[in-house]
C-alpha cells in the first residue's frame, strides 16, 4: 500500500453515521473517498459536501450523497489533503487549484483532518510554490503586484491555456523559497485587489495524519 493510500483510508474511521462530511481535493483524500464510499454501502448514513467539481463527480460516482454548502448549518469534519504541512499544520494547498473552496468549507468545519504522505511533512513550508487564486480582470497588474513580495511567480496553464479554477479564476504558483511568517504573507497576499485567496491554511487543521512506508504519523495539535 503507498503512503497516500495508507493515510487516506485511516482517515475514514474518524467519519461516523450522521455525520455531515467535507470532502476534499486530491490523490490523497481520494483514498479516503474511496474508502468512505464503501462504508456507505456498508450502511454508514453521511452526506458529503464535495470542495470541488472533479470530487463531486468521484463521490457521485462512488454513492456517496451530497449536498450543497447551503444545505447545511455546519460541518462536522473536513478531510483533505495537502501539498506541504509543518508540525503546527499550518499548510499549503491549492496545488490541484481547489484552494478556495476547500477553505471556504474548512472553515465551516467544526474539525479538519490533513491526510498526507510523508513527503509533504516539512520543517518549514515553501519549497512547494504557494497557490494564490486571482480574478482574470487585471490579472498581469496582480501577478506584478504578486511579485513585490518577493516571490518568483508563474501563471498555471493547462494544455496550453491558463488554467480555470471552478470558480473562474486563474491561480499564480508564487515561489517565495522558506515563509518565514505564513501569517503575515497570507494577509498581506490577501490585501491585493484581485486576489481571491492564498493557499495557506493557517489555523485550519486540527490532526494530520501521514502516510509512512509501513506505518502512519499523527500530527496533532
Ligand atoms: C487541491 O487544490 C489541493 O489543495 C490538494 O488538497 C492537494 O494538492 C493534495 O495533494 P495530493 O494530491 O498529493 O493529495
Amino acid at each position: 500500500m503507498n503512503e497516500k493510500q495508507r493515510a487516506g483510508e485511516e482517515a475514514a474511521n474518524y467519519v461516523q453515521n450522521g455525520m455531515i462530511v467535507g470532502l476534499g481535493t486530491g490523490s490523497t483524500v481520494y483514498w479516503t473517498i474511496l474508502e468512505i464510499a464503501r462504508m456507505v454501502k456498508e450502511g454508514l448514513d453521511i452526506k458529503g459536501i464535495a470542495t470541488s467539481t472533479n470530487t463531486e463527480i468521484l463521490a457521485r460516482e462512488n454513492g456517496i450523497p451530497l449536498l450543497s454548502l447551503e444545505e447545511v448549518s455546519s460541518i462536522d469534519l473536513t478531510i483533505d489533503g495537502a501539498d506541504e504541512l509543518t508540525e503546527d499544520l499550518t499548510l499549503i494547498k491549492g496545488g490541484g487549484g481547489a484552494l478556495l473552496r476547500e477553505k471556504i468549507i474548512a472553515y465551516h468545519s467544526t474539525h479538519m483532518i490533513v491526510v498526507a504522505d510523508s513527503n509533504k511533512f516539512v520543517k518549514k513550508l515553501g519549497t512547494f510554490p504557494l497557490p494564490v487564486e486571482i480574478v482574470p480582470f487585471g490579472y498581469l497588474k496582480t501577478i506584478n503586484a504578486l511579485k513585490k513580495f518577493g516571490c518568483q511567480t508563474a501563471i498555471r496553464k493547462k494544455d496550453g491555456s491558463f488554467y480555470v479554477t471552478d470558480n473562474g479564476n486563474y491561480i499564480v504558483d508564487c515561489q517565495f523559497g522558506e515563509i518565514d511568517y505564513p501569517s503575515t504573507l497570507h494577509d498581506n497576499l490577501n490585501q491585493v485587489p484581485g486576489v481571491v485567496d492564498n493557499g495557506l491554511f493557517i489555523g485550519y487543521a486540527a490532526k494530520a495524519i501521514i502516510g509512512q512506508e509501513s506505518t502512519i504519523t499523527y500530527v496533532e495539535k
